[in-house]
């Protein structure tokens, strides 16, 4: 098979940028976690590429393997577990090039591999998956980039691969395309039975009832995490030069550790909170202005749970993973409230901390 986009790699913008910033930054943490305990973990690259951009930027399979390889626990994780990389990209040429450039990287250590194929992802997995539900084997622990052109990603797939392993999966969901294929009149068959595959059934046609397009792309995730099968959906817009959600990048993984370090990542690679990234940005000004987060709307929310009945730190803490917002927002928010005796801890004495986990109630006025 030929890149059907060849000139994707003459680009680099702020997205491409957001991308792999957000890959790496979760990897930092993924790595650790998960190398502590298990005895093989996968990265898999089901759209790989071409290893790096015309500019010389550095692609998917590139940051995820370098990200392992200078991170500072690298030999405490190599020293229990293997770690395994698996890059599938159709366009031999690109698999030419992305070959170079792993080789260029040097001799992998001990317990590391990295093997690329050259296949159609879907299908290779798909065979995969067959072959384990047969023979009753679990895939090992594994975290899956899935970026490809299209919107056409195998619901069914990724739900059976996500049930046979702890895997956590982050997807590029074409949006622009997905919503013109669901609201186009004059759909021809193909394209349904498409989108039947994208959503595992025909749940979507009531998307079309939604007037919004940015509340149909909502609605549009909230629907692939169900399909799917995962209990958290963390997701990122990345807009178009129309301000418009081009894509989301869309995390699911079931576990809770996931989902908050997930949330740190994209506060730290999108530092205004917006869970958005433009285009048209520049990535290094990014670096230079640091905007400070509105918590005005987490404000609210802290003060709608307590007019309800106190909570503890703890309590509201578990509440707030449904939220964008982060502990620490939260904790900035109750000490500035506290201070203003607009809530208190009761039945409290001691250090006014996070640990000794205050009941915080509103005060009476
Ligand atoms: C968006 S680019 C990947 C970019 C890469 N993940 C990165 O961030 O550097 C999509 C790539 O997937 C390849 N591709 C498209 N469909 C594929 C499929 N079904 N299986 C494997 N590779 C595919 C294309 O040739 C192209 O190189």
């Amino acid at each position: 098979m030929k890149d059907k986009s060849p000139t994707y790699w003459n680009e680099y913008s702020n997205l491409q940028y957001t991308k792999h910033k957000l890959i790496s930054e979760y990897l930092k943490g993924w790595f650790p976690k998960l190398g502590s305990w298990c005895g093989k973990i996968l990265y898999i690259d089901t759209h790989a590429g071409r290893g790096k951009h015309i500019g010389g930027q550095e692609g998917s399979p590139l940051v995820a393997l370098k990200t392992f390889l200078e991170h500072t626990y690298k030999d405490k994780i190599l020293s229990k577990c293997e770690v395994k990389f698996i890059f599938i990209e159709w366009d031999e040429s690109n698999v030419d090039q992305l070959q170079g450039e792993v080789k260029a990287i040097g001799k992998l250590p001990q317990h590391v591999t990295c093997d690329i194929y050259s296949e159609d992802a879907f299908k290779l997995l798909s065979d995969l998956v067959k072959n384990f539900e047969i023979k009753n084997y679990r895939l090992a622990p594994c975290f899956m980039f899935v970026d490809p052109y299209g919107f056409n990603i195998p619901c069914d797939l990724l739900r059976r691969i996500k049930s046979n392993s702890r895997s956590e999966l982050l997807i590029t969901v074409i949006w622009r395309e997905l919503d013109m294929a669901i609201m186009n009149k004059n759909r021809p068959p193909e394209l349904t039975e498409t989108l039947n595959s994208v959503f595992n059934g025909n749940k979507w046609e009531v998307i079309q009832n939604i007037q919004d397009y940015e509340e149909r792309g909502e609605t549009t995730v909230q629907m692939l995490k169900t399909e799917i099968g995962a209990k958290w959906a963390t997701y990122i817009r990345m807009l178009g030069d129309n301000n418009k959600t081009r894509y989301f990048l869309l995390h699911l993984t079931d576990h809770e550790a996931g989902r908050d370090l997930m949330k740190d990542v994209i506060w730290k690679c999108c530092p205004n909170g917006g869970y958005f990234a433009r285009k048209r940005d520049d990535p290094k000004q990014q670096y230079l202005i640091k905007p400070i987060p509105d918590l005005k709307e987490l404000k609210e929310w802290l003060f709608c749970k307590l007019s309800i009945k106190p909570h503890t730190w703890e309590q509201l803490k578990d509440m707030l993973r449904e939220e964008i917002w982060l502990n620490k927002h939260l904790w900035s928010v109750i000490k500035e409230l506290e201070k203003n005796k607009q809530i208190e801890p009761s039945n409290f004495t001691g250090r006014f901390s996070q640990k000794s986990n205050p009941t915080l109630k509103l005060v009476k006025t």
